[in-house]
């Protein structure tokens, strides 16, 4: 009998927006032009480079990120979907998901992405209220983020938006406003993110500047909890830090990442994990989109770098990734993933110590409470805090 094959997800980076948002560190880029026929022979070869690794693997999702996917053209979003079918078999219930901005040009491309296959629409809203869009640098107007969840509503079945929360003088009266409006809106699923300030970005510099105040942690912790609660109520439960869904209608592209199964990227600065030789190889593509489309003209392929991962950074990306999510891990999850066992890893202990502070459980399956998530941060960082 033949192996079974096992699921792979893809995903595909756009790294182009027309216009860079202030708080955005993204790998996302404005261009004045864009030869869109090298971006599709590109594309085309970064993804045939797989092809010797990965026969063994069935496609369980796609997902075209950015940058603002988009914007590329349906008949080019159409040719790599038709590349990926003849490369791969693909799993009956396949999930595509395209990262889209409510702006007009996009919206008008809706119906063509939905013909090219995409099943599954994720809308860059981040604020329903006008003062805040401004705040948040965006070209869209609160009547065109209406507008795209509408007619998404009559293309997509599947469809979320994202949301951006704890903004400065935010209060939770006035998310509480935004977030009802919100669930009359949404499909079946939602992102919220905190605002966070990365370096880098215009929003770095304002905010050193003293332009705005962020909430302090405590504010932001008092939102992140309100928010999960009031979610959880209204039958949108969070399965991950930032994501919630009604049952079952949880991103699988996204849940694959999460369970630390193998997924493929293609396009500048795309990340991959794929075991090749039972050994878990992390890839990853030239990040400037020039670089990389030269190097892929030159070389047939885009990558940058290729690091095998073993040992501690195993257990390390496992618990990194694994932990975000709400259901926590078994310990034969992690065994049948790492190939160890949890407590060698790491020290009893630890957990034992973060479970007297009521940050996760520990049964046969390590759970992160509410506060746990809230404080991922440290609290990887105290299990992870030194070499095994
Ligand atoms: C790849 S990005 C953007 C997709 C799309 N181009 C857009 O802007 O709508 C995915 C999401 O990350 C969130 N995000 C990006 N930077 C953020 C930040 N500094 N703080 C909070 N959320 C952020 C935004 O909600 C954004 O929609
Ligand atoms: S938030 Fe989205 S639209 Fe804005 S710069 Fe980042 S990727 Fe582009």
């Amino acid at each position: 009998m033949l192996p079974l094959k096992k699921p792979l997800a893809l995903y595909i980076h756009w790294p182009f927006c027309l216009s860079k948002c202030p708080y955005c560190d993204f790998n996302s880029h404005v261009r004045e032009s864009i030869d869109i026929d090298l971006w599709k022979k590109a594309l085309l070869a970064d993804l045939q480079s797989f092809a010797a690794h990965t026969e063994n693997f069935k496609v369980s999702s796609i997902f075209f990120g950015g940058g603002t996917p988009s914007l590329m053209p349906p008949p080019l979003v159409e040719s790599l979907l038709k590349a990926i079918a003849a490369q791969y078999t693909l799993s009956s219930h396949v999930e595509i998901t395209l990262e889209a901005n409510p702006t007009s040009v996009e919206i008008d491309n809706f119906q063509a992405l939905s013909s090219a296959g995409i099943n599954r629409l994720s809308l860059g809203v981040q604020s329903l209220n006008a003062k805040d869009l401004k705040f948040l640098g965006r070209t869209h107007s609160l009547e065109d983020a209406l507008r795209a969840i509408h007619i998404s509503d009559q293309f997509f079945k599947r469809r979320s938006f994202d949301l951006i929360y704890t903004l400065p003088g935010q209060s939770i009266d006035m998310w509480q406003t935004e977030l009802e409006k919100a669930l009359g809106l949404a499909g079946d699923h939602l992102s919220l993110y905190q605002l966070t300030i990365e370096q880098g970005t215009p929003f770095y510099l304002a905010h050193h500047r003293g332009d705005f105040q962020m909430a302090s942690e405590d504010i932001s912790d008092t939102f992140f909890e309100w928010t999960h609660g009031f979610m959880k109520d209204r039958g949108y439960p969070a399965y991950e830090v930032s994501n919630f869904a009604k049952p079952g209608q949880e991103c699988q592209h996204n849940k694959h990442y999460w369970f630390y199964d193998d997924y493929i990227g293609i396009g500048p600065g795309a990340h991959s994990r794929l075991t090749i030789d039972g050994k878990k190889h992390a890839l990853r593509r030239h990040r400037s989109p020039e670089e990389w489309l030269k190097i892929v003209e030159d070389r047939g392929n885009g990558m940058h770098k290729d690091v095998i991962i073993e040992g501690h950074t195993l257990v390390e990306e496992y618990l990194m990734m694994r932990m975000r999510l709400v259901e926590g891990f078994s310990l034969e999850a992690f065994l049948e993933k790492t190939g160890q066992n949890l407590f060698d890893c790491i020290p009893e202990q630890r957990f034992r110590a973060l479970e007297t502070e009521g940050l996760l459980t520990i049964n046969n399956t390590i759970t992160p409470t509410f506060s746990g998530l809230k404080k991922l941060n440290a609290l990887l960082g105290f299990l992870l805090k030194e070499k095994i």
